[in-house]
């Protein structure tokens, strides 16, 4: 499995990899987003989606093909590549959606992996058994052990090129996605599916999206390649990026379309309610939202746009983590939307789990808000600061300090990351941008440090100078600390 996928950079959880598919005979550059090519209806036709929009995979649904009496035979003859046109990678569905919808299908799931096989599918799909959220743990259990037998079973499937999904399931219980995501590791196959996570973004709950992520990463570890079922609003790609997600697969571009929903970074949008594109791609840029409204093809205008701001946003992703600020571009977009905010809430409750693949130094760190109060290089200092050896006496305060210092020495304590040896202030991530004006969460992190630091070092005298502390910070401070 780690053969196939190589991470180089990293940024919180998320990272720009190679994923190698054999029997493709490409590299995939992730977190990449692969369109949902219905075979019956292609607004825009899979060559396109490489040729103009970049797109080195896709993903077509085998048990669509594989009911279509028109489709079947052409797909074992031509195989799919040929049949849909698409020059590069084909991932294979398996049913398992309609299973979920429907109730039942009519193949049993090597039934339709070697289906996949026979057609050409570059990344097949077993049938998992996607469990909804919320599901009472006894049947989420039950399906969760189902699951995990197709699993086992599937792995014959990936003994020559085609790589073998293995999707994690275990509903919104966090200690059966983990145990999912280790067995799914454990079974050799190659690229992991988070499974029925659309149930939770269509009711924009993206703080338990973050919360069943993270659990199935704690069991997959960092080295599998995460695919996020069923995810393709360019509104949650960071998040989930940020979360350890390489995959995406979108069909949102071409349903929304169809009934003129107008996708952007920071939610969705109707077309009758736009006065003014506020986006510069091409259909954006040649058209008024009155002109796409009453043209024949807004359908597949509107698809292209939505293609647009998909790929667009999956490149500023790929720069922000090559330029070491993808929480930041997290945090802007936790702005556009509420439900992104908790989302963003939630993945820093995660900041530990962040932390152990964020690297040691990025560029300059920007204070946003007071969420950036918990990301994962404040906890990192923090922990940094039960290490650092102390003097006896030591004064902690804000600037170049105006206290006059009877004995011992004297570090600057900056919020959020509280006190910070005269060594390190020049350093990553306590050189970090802050605005004037500073939230009380800004404080209490320090506050937060300043703990952590007198613990560590029960003989050593701590003073603070509080000047412009918020009450708040100050009452969660220890009678250990003289405040000055
Ligand atoms: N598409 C969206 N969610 C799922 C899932 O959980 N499993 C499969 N196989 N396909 C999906
Ligand atoms: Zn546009």
């Amino acid at each position: 499995m780690s053969e196939i996928f190589e991470a180089r950079d990293w940024d919180a959880a998320g990272r720009i990899g190679r994923l190698s598919v054999p029997r493709a005979g490409v590299t995939v550059e992730t977190p990449t987003i692969m369109p949902v090519v219905n075979p019956h209806i292609q607004t825009i036709p899979p060559r396109e989606l490489a040729e103009r929009f970049g797109a080195e995979i896709l993903i077509t649904n085998s048990y669509i093909l594989h009911s279509s009496e028109d489709l079947r035979e052409d797909a074992l003859e031509r195989g799919v590549h040929d049949l849909l046109d698409f020059p590069g990678a084909v991932m294979t569905d398996s049913g398992s959606f309609q299973l979920s919808e429907y109730g039942e299908i009519d193949v049993t799931s090597e039934e339709i992996l070697a289906f996949q096989r026979e057609i050409g599918s570059d990344v097949a799909t077993p049938v998992d058994i996607p469990t909804a959220p919320d599901t009472e743990r006894e049947a989420a259990e039950i399906e969760l052990g189902t699951t995990q037998e197709r699993l086992d079973r599937a792995s014959e499937f990936s003994s020559g090129d085609m790589l073998v999904s293995a999707p994690v399931q275990g509903s919104t219980y966090p200690d059966l996605r983990e145990a999912a995501g280790e067995h799914a590791v454990g079974t050799g196959l190659d690229v992991f599916p988070v499974g029925a996570v659309v149930p939770l973004m269509n009711e924009y709950r993206y703080g338990d999206m973050v919360d069943v992520v993270a659990a199935a990463k704690r069991g997959l570890g960092p080295a599998a390649t995460v695919h996020l079922f069923g995810a393709g609003h360019p509104m949650m790609f960071a998040l989930a990026v940020a979360a350890g997600c390489d995959l995406f697969d979108s069909a949102a571009y071409a349903i929304y379309a169809r009934d003129g929903r107008y996708l952007t970074v920071r939610g969705t949008e109707h077309l009758a309610d736009l006065d003014y594109f506020p986006c510069s791609c091409p259909v954006c840029v040649e058209h008024t939202p009155e002109e796409v409204e009453s043209d024949d093809e807004q359908e597949r205008l509107l698809s292209e746009h939505n293609l647009h701001v998909t790929f667009g946003e999956i490149r500023r992703i790929k720069q922000a983590i090559r330029s070491g600020t993808l929480l930041e571009l997290v945090e802007s977009r936790a702005r556009g939307h509420p439900a992104m905010l908790d989302g963003y809430r939630v993945l820093l409750d995660h900041s530990e789990q962040l932390e152990r693949t964020d690297p040691a130094s990025k560029s300059t760190f920007f204070y946003l808000s007071g969420e950036s109060a918990t990301r994962p290089e404040v906890l990192r200092h923090h922990r940094r600061l039960e290490r650092l050896s102390v003097p006896d006496s030591l004064l902690l305060a804000g600037g170049p300090t105006d206290t006059a210092v009877e004995a011992g020495e004297v570090w600057t304590v900056r919020p959020p990351f509280g006190p910070v040896p005269p060594e390190l202030s020049e350093t990553y991530p306590v050189n970090a941008e802050l605005p004037d004006r500073l939230d009380d969460e800004a404080y209490a992190a320090a506050a937060r440090g300043v703990e952590r630091l007198a613990g560590a070092n029960p003989d050593c005298a701590v003073a603070l100078a509080t000047a412009g502390w918020p009450d708040a910070a100050l009452a969660t401070l220890s009678e250990r600390i003289e405040l000055v």
